[in-house]
């Protein structure tokens, strides 16, 4: 048998990162048992039902067929740490909410948890993996809390990072071929058998030439900078947007014409209302916080940029929706479609949606809002939680009583555009290219506008219908030129 053997593997964190990409260990891997842990006993729950707590194409059958074989969900901590010899940590690590860093620095309050439990429970040696996204260096933190808090000498910890790339919506199919699995470790004689150990697991479907192994903080710098860059050709596409609309440009044939180009690609060129998701800004206000750190303000500065970049989309997007319908919307229904960040998910954490409808309902606005995967608690707490407190398990008290007066979630997107001034697209979920929307318009306050945040609708056709649309980045309707 193979020194490199590993009978089971633990993962604290049964999130959008933690349940996918162990279900998928679990699948390719029938003789490894796999544990999911979680100290929220609802999701755990819900992980153990038919309706899993997470949307994401290619879920359910990689649960259902390994559930119960080798893949357990589970909140037994103790039990399931003690045993593991593999434990990934794959635990939420927000933007700090006060303090030093408040509004950059990582919070590190559950990754420290994490260890500390692991620390608490090992009575054997274990290779603890860095799923999370962390601060460069956090590594050593961890390896400190763990090996002080242990009270067996004896027990040995070798610290990992694997950081993860998946994106939600494609969770699946980017798990069981990824572009690359990362596994950085110490350049030691133990980090190197570590980087062995885990190497083997995942060479049971992923090809050996896309394992990387790295150093440590190599690992940990590799994927800050990944999202980094991701969310940087975004918001210079987005940049470039504003600038279509003010020439008479079209930003899709700009973006068409420059991601020919073999240098740049074609990818990641989409204008839109802005990038949103758990990771993009969080990792780089992250990276910029590492920067001030060791003292690069002027690297800081350029990567936070990105972020304010998006920032302003989302706020043009709102000032373009109210300076289009006569510069008020104030007691104007206003028909909001999509809410999770991007389709094929119902995620809503950090979505230009909450933005957008948050400086609608500054302006007086009523947004009744239709999404296919968004629960409407979800929108009530995501637009009455504070900037962000969404990623804290116990963040959020309670919806603000305005809130509730000026939203309306709804069922169907017929319902919620009829009786409606505009429609906002704000998520690129493929059935909206499908409704009729003849049907809508008559439905509809006149003049009634389309504002595409996401360019996925045909505006010819819109416009034969009769209604004003704004497609961003794209010549403006002769109706939206300011005079
Ligand atoms: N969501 C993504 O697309 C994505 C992609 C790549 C990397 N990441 C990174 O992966 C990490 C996890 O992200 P996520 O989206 O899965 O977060 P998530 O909030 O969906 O899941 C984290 C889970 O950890 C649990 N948890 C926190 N502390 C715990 C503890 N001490 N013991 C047990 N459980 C605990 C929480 O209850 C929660 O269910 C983050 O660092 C994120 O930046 C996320």
């Amino acid at each position: 048998m193979s020194t490199n053997t590993v009978k089971k593997i633990a993962c604290i964190g049964a999130g959008y990162v933690g349940g996918p990409s162990m279900a998928v260990i679990a699948l390719q891997c029938p003789n490894i048992e796999v544990v999911v842990l979680d100290i929220n006993e609802e999701r755990i729950k819900a992980w153990n039902s038919d309706k899993l707590p997470i949307y994401e194409p290619g879920l359910e059958e990689v649960v259902f067929a390994a559930r119960g074989r080798n893949l357990f969900f589970s909140t037994d901590t103790t039990k399931h740490l003690g045993e593991a010899d593999v434990i990934f940590v794959s635990v939420n690590t927000p933007t700090k909410m006060s303090g030093i860093g408040a509004g950059r620095a990582a919070d590190l309050t559950y990754w420290e948890g994490a260890a500390r439990m692991i620390a608490a429970v090992s009575k054997s040696s274990k290779i603890v993996v860095e799923k999370s996204t962390v601060p460069v260096k956090t590594a050593e933190a961890i390896a400190k809390v763990l090996t002080r808090n242990c009270v067996d000498p004896n027990v040995k910890f070798e610290i990992l990072s694997n950081p993860e790339f998946l994106a939600e919506g494609t969770a699946i199919s980017d798990l069981t071929k990824p572009d690359r699995v990362l596994i950085g470790g110490q350049e030691t004689p133990t980090g190197r058998a570590a980087l062995e150990k885990l190497k083997w697991v995942y060479a049971h479907w992923v090809p050996d030439n896309r394992i990387l192994m790295t150093n440590l903080w190599s690992a940990e710098l590799a994927k800050l900078t990944a999202n980094a860059m991701l969310a940087q050709r975004i918001s210079s596409v987005n940049a470039i947007s504003a600038l279509c609309e003010a020439t008479g440009a079209d930003v899709s044939q700009v973006s068409y014409a420059i991601g020919m180009d073999s240098r740049i690609g074609p990818k990641f060129l989409q204008a839109s209302v802005g990038f949103g998701g758990s990771c993009f800004q969080k990792d780089i206000l992250n990276l910029c916080y590492v920067c001030e750190s060791v003292g690069l303000k002027e690297v800081s500065d350029y990567w936070y940029t990105v972020v304010a970049m998006n920032d302003y989309q989302k706020q043009r997007f709102v000032e373009r929706v109210i300076s289009g319908m006569f510069n008020t919307v104030a007691g104007k229904r206003i028909a909001i479609f999509g809410f999770a960040f991007k389709k094929d998910t119902g995620d809503t954490r950090e979505t230009p949606a909450i933005d957008v409808c948050r400086g609608l309902l500054a302006d007086g606005a009523k947004c009744a809002v239709y999404d296919p995967q968004v629960a409407p608690i979800q929108m009530f707490r995501d637009l009455s939680a504070p900037k962000y407190a969404w990623d804290r398990p116990h963040g959020w008290t309670k919806s603000e009583n305005h809130i509730m007066e000026s939203v309306q979630a709804v069922s169907d997107p017929y319902s919620c555009a009829a009786g409606s001034h505009a429609i906002c697209v704000l998520t690129e979920w493929d059935e909206f290219k499908g409704l009729d929307y003849a049907k809508m318009y008559d439905s509809m306050v006149k003049p009634a506008f389309v504002f595409d945040g996401r360019n996925i609708l045909d505006h010819d056709a819109l416009r034969k219908i009769g209604f004003v649309v704004y497609a961003l980045g794209k010549p403006l309707d002769p109706f939206l030129v300011r005079g």
